[in-house]
């Protein structure tokens, strides 16, 4: 009997996917060079589910049901590339290679003219949601081919994480849209991690134990924060360490790492151009984590002269709250006003209600306030900027008064909150009909003749300032 479904690449992820369809009553194979990667996912196989492995990629692939389904489940970059070599020469016309790894969007786009020329099928999908997502049900999101894309709905529909039984996966757009959309929840990823742990820093200024920080993200993660990132670091502030017994992210040391994909997401931003400062703030704050030994000489040259945050508990909590829900919300409206942009310049047709339907469950952004953007896009599918939906002002109202003042605090106390303050920055900026930037055109004219245009004159004018 031949197998629906082949995957290269059996890391954890991997492994936990295909045992994921297996649940789900497809069978399928995987090709690895190690034959104890083999065997362990021989022994996880779920009873009576067909799964196997072997050692011969062409093997793999002749034992597939045609037209062929193909995951490749390795380390983005070169490794993509010859794989896609070694699985070519096997291939018959409308088999599919999916790429399921982090690829850069523009290696998709690469991917898919070079394999669609050859004849076949490339479609590149963002899977979100960690080893356990993987395994349980992950967010996936598709782009490239749809005619690919229909074959393969069925059993990425089955294995995907479901919201009020709504599969978390659709159609996400043409060429290196699935990668694309990957890429911006990743930076959005960063952006709310650095949000959380900027508030987590004022809430220990303020005085809060671990445990009262375990019950404060308890009651955030019961109410309007819920999120899988509030929820986890619910669990965080309980986890003792083995070794000392004492609290776990208190011996963690505080340089962060990445990937990139963050900074892919700044670095694509820029380019496009479209403002994602929270998300930049966050990339920096990463980077600036890492200059460990300047800090720790920079923290004896200034040490903080006023460390009181000026506060209650209580009023720490309600503000910091109240702040957490405004960057929140401020970050998604920057990651989906790229989306919005990058799909008009890079010609992706990425349809943003589908997108924050298919974020609500599974992946690591998951949060309960994608279920009020999925209603704003659904009664408005082309905003520009969430912040313009009629819902999401109501919001912002509520909780941009208190996010100043507790930001007014954190600064005179000097804690570093540079996500926070890029949200407000940016909400500042972008609520503000004329900014000072005619100033900023002025100067341009005045030292480079690089021209200005007129409030009250159409047209293009130069001046020869006085100086
Ligand atoms: C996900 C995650 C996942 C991973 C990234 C980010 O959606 O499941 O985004 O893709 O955590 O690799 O990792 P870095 O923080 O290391 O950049």
């Amino acid at each position: 009997n031949k197998f629906d479904f082949g995957l290269v690449g059996l890391g954890v992820m991997g492994r936990n996917l295909l045992l994921n369809m297996a649940d789900h009553g497809y069978s399928a194979i995987a090709f690895n060079r190690s034959e104890e990667k083999i065997a362990a996912l021989r022994a996880a196989a779920t009873e009576g589910t067909v799964v196997d492995g072997v050692t011969d990629l062409g093997e793999m692939i002749a034992r597939l049901k045609t037209p062929r389904k193909i995951m490749l489940l390795v380390p983005a970059g070169a490794p993509v590339d010859e794989v896609i070599e070694q699985v070519l020469p096997h291939l018959d016309s409308d088999d599919i290679i999916i790429d399921g790894g982090n690829s850069h969007f523009t290696d998709t786009l690469r991917r898919v003219k070079y394999v669609e020329g050859k004849g076949f099928n490339f479609i590149g999908v963002g899977v979100s949601g960690g080893e356990q997502g993987a395994r349980t049900g992950p967010s996936l999101m598709p782009g490239g081919s749809e005619k690919a894309y229909k074959s393969l709905q069925p059993i990425l529909e089955a294995v995907a994480a479901k919201v009020h039984g709504e599969p978390c996966v659709d159609y996400l757009g043409k060429g290196g849209a699935g990668h694309y959309v990957k890429m911006v929840h990743n930076g959005i990823e960063y952006g709310i991690m650095q949000l959380i742990s900027e508030s987590y820093s004022i809430l220990k200024a303020a005085g809060l134990s671990n445990e009262e920080l375990h019950e404060v993200f308890k009651k955030w993660n019961d109410g309007d924060l819920q999120s899988f990132l509030v929820e986890i670091t619910r669990d965080i502030f309980l986890q003792k360490d083995d070794q000392t017994g004492k609290h776990l992210v208190d011996v963690i040391s505080d340089k962060a790492g990445s990937k990139g994909t963050g900074k892919w997401t700044s670095q694509d931003a820029m380019n496009l151009p479209v403002a994602i400062p929270t998300i930049d703030a966050a990339v920096a704050g990463r980077t600036i984590s890492g200059y460990k030994d300047e800090r720790v000489a920079a923290a004896k040259v200034y040490p903080r002269d006023n460390a009181d945050l000026g506060l209650s508990k209580e009023e720490a909590i309600q503000l910091v709250h109240d702040a957490l829900y405004f960057g929140t919300i401020i970050s998604y409206a920057q990651g989906l006003s790229m989306l919005y942009q990058a799909s008009r310049e890079l010609e992706m047709d990425i349809p943003l209600t589908r997108v924050v339907s298919v974020w609500r469950g599974g992946c690591i952004i998951r949060s309960s306030l994608l279920e009020v953007f999925t209603a704003a896009y659904n009664s408005s599918p082309d905003l520009p900027n969430i912040l313009l939906s009629s819902q999401i002002a109501d919001l912002i109202g509520q909780s941009v008064g208190n996010t100043r003042k507790l930001l007014a605090k954190a600064i005179t106390a000097g804690i570093p909150v540079s996500a926070h303050t890029a949200s407000l920055g940016y909400f500042d900026a972008y609520r503000t009909a004329y900014l000072p930037t005619n100033l900023i055109q002025a100067q341009r004219d005045f030292f480079g003749a690089h021209t200005y245009q007129r409030i009250d004159i159409p047209g293009t004018f130069h001046t020869e300032w006085n100086s």
